[in-house]
């Protein structure tokens, strides 16, 4: 098994419950190591940008809409399968789909306010750790 890189967003909604901190023993838990992180409030354009393959979509501007409403935390995940495991914690992207004991179980309030985003493949991981992280700003974990 190689090791994967993938991005993630703890959400508006998470940030304001207070549970950065259980969402981060979640992936540590699961052998995901945390190899850069910073915490933003995004603008209009940055969450545009971000989600710009949604633009046209209904709910493209209630999504952005709340993903500047608050600060977001954004991190990459680095470890064994690193995408797919990711995924595997954070549950269904609806949470009325979210299998007990996923982060989007626990702690998403509605599809849109759904606590944690994570990359699909490693070629959108690639390209979303680009869209915040320079490359010097990711910490390789040796040990
Ligand atoms: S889709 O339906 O294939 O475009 O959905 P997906 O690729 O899984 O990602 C959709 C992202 O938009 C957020 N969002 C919604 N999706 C569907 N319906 C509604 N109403 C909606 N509102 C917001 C959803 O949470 C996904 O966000 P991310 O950050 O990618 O998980």
């Amino acid at each position: 098994m190689t090791i994967e890189r993938t991005f993630s967003i703890v959400k508006p909604n998470a940030v304001a419950k207070n549970v950065i901190g259980a969402i981060y023993a979640r992936f540590e838990s699961a052998g995901l190591k945390i190899v850069a992180a910073k915490m933003l409030q995004l603008t209009r354009a940055q969450a545009e940008g971000f989600y710009a393959e949604h633009q046209g979509k209904p709910f493209f501007d209630g999504l952005v809409g709340f993903m500047i409403s608050g600060p977001v935390v954004v991190q990459v995940l680095e470890g064994e399968d690193a995408v797919r495991r990711n995924r595997e914690i954070m549950g269904a992207t609806n949470p009325a789909n979210a299998l007990a004991g996923t982060l989007r179980s626990d702690y998403a309030d509605s599809l849109t306010e759904n606590a944690v985003h994570g990359s699909d493949a490693v070629e959108s991981a690639a390209r979303e750790i680009a869209y915040f992280f320079s490359e010097d700003e990711i910490c390789p974990r040796t040990r």
